[in-house]
């Protein structure tokens, strides 16, 4: 039978079974205790003071974008790479949506351009979002000085980058640790480092904007009359709305996975720098002879990568759709991450993006194939991986 080979799965062990097993034997399968634990680890891991989880991603970037009151007609700039929640979920609170082109080596969204958009449009963002791009940190510095020199916002997005870190003055710095942005969100879908099935999460090192979001994760409603101005103090079951908001917890059973995810999470780093290299070492031929690209490991970053992936070069005998075809014949199952988001029909429509806006995303999204790469991934699978992008693009 021929192995079948994705992109990405998440590992699940017997501890993590375990645990979520004795949630659901608790009194609390929501609204408990396992939650504030959860909370309480990330902070610890990551060294950011406050963490809020909830429902995915999605959410995170939802309320980082409430919680700095993003409204109507607010400039938000991200990089086109990038799943679209990164660029919706400000669009959602009204936002005008700009993209920035990506630094053709990191991949990752310009500090050169976002500067320069600046400069020729004369328009200061609210907010920027980096995505630490495949586990690699954004060039947060940078982008951090900049935010100082022109005052706005920034939002790491690091779905791609629990457990990857950064060196910053001779310290390593975790990813969505918050020493260089204001709020930072994680997402722990089965593809990302690790999983709580659904699942995401906001950090911050400061506390009026993690009260806010930790109230509007929950509907909006108060319970503590200590942290608001209370309209009824008296009353027997104290309970205010004081924003317009929705549900966006993430119950104690998610928590229990992501948690016993969490203690797990170097073994994981360790195994995805192995496969990493494994794939640079054999693949390494195919880079001599530019018939591909392979990815960097940015010196002074100790990344927890989320993906492995290619670029077509100059003397590949294929384009990247046929060698997509090729390898799904071998039950080799690849993903392009990402087409640019604003070639996407909605973004076009709406702001009338087109081709060339932002030249290096794009040809970048033609020639990008992410390959199987997975904690639990074999050495073996990185050999048949190999050997089948050979004979695809050697014969
Ligand atoms: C860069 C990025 N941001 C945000 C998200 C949203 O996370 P979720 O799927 O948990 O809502 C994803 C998920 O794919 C992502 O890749």
């Amino acid at each position: 039978m021929v192995k079948r080979l994705s992109y990405s799965k998440q590992w699940i062990s017997e501890e993590d079974i375990q645990a979520v097993i004795r949630v659901l034997k608790s009194k609390r399968i929501t609204q408990g205790e396992e939650i504030r634990f959860f909370e309480r680890d990330i902070c610890k891991y990551t060294g950011a003071k406050f963490c809020t989880c909830v429902s995915n991603g999605t959410a995170a970037l939802y309320l980082a974008a409430r919680a700095l009151g993003v409204k109507e007609g607010d400039l938000v700039l991200t990089t086109p790479i990038t799943f679209c929640a990164t660029a919706n979920a400000f669009a959602l609170c009204g936002a005008r949506i700009d993209f920035i082109d990506i630094d053709p080596e990191t991949l990752q969204i310009s500090p050169s351009q976002i500067e320069l958009y600046i400069k020729q449009t004369g328009s200061v963002p609210t907010v920027v979002i980096p995505v630490d791009f495949y586990g690699i940190s954004a060039d947060l510095v940078k982008i951090h000085r900049l935010s100082r020199d022109y005052n706005f916002k920034v939002v790491e997005d690091a779905a791609h980058s629990i457990g990857s870190s950064y060196s910053y003055n001779g310290e390593d710095i975790f990813c969505g640790a918050c020493r260089h942005s204001d709020l930072s969100i994680f997402s722990f879908h089965p593809v990302k480092n690790i999983t709580s099935a659904e699942g995401g999460a906001v950090l911050t090192n400061d506390e009026t904007l993690f009260r806010c979001i930790s109230l509007l994760a929950n509907h909006g409603i108060e319970r503590d009359p200590n942290n608001f101005e209370f309209f009824s103090k008296d009353q027997i079951w104290p309970y205010e709305l004081h924003e317009l908001s929705l549900n966006f917890r993430l119950s104690d059973i998610h928590a229990a996975l992501g948690r016993s995810q969490l203690s797990r999470i170097d073994l994981f780093k360790r195994r995805k720098q192995r496969l990493f290299r494994a794939y640079r070492e054999r693949l390494f031929e195919l880079e001599e002879k530019e018939i591909l690209k392979l990815p960097i490991w940015p010196k002074g970053q100790d990344p927890c990568f989320h993906l492995f992936i290619i670029r077509l070069g100059t003397k590949s005998p294929i384009n990247r759709d046929e060698l997509f075809k090729g390898l799904t014949k071998y039950g080799i199952y690849p993903q392009v991450h990402y087409w640019p988001l604003h070639l996407h029909p909605y973004y076009r429509k709406v702001y009338g993006y087109k081709e060339g806006k932002c030249p290096i995303a794009e040809e970048f999204a033609k020639t990008c194939l992410s390959l199987p790469f997975f904690a639990s991934m074999e050495i073996e699978d990185v050999n048949f991986v190999c050997a089948t992008l050979k004979k695809l693009l050697l014969s």
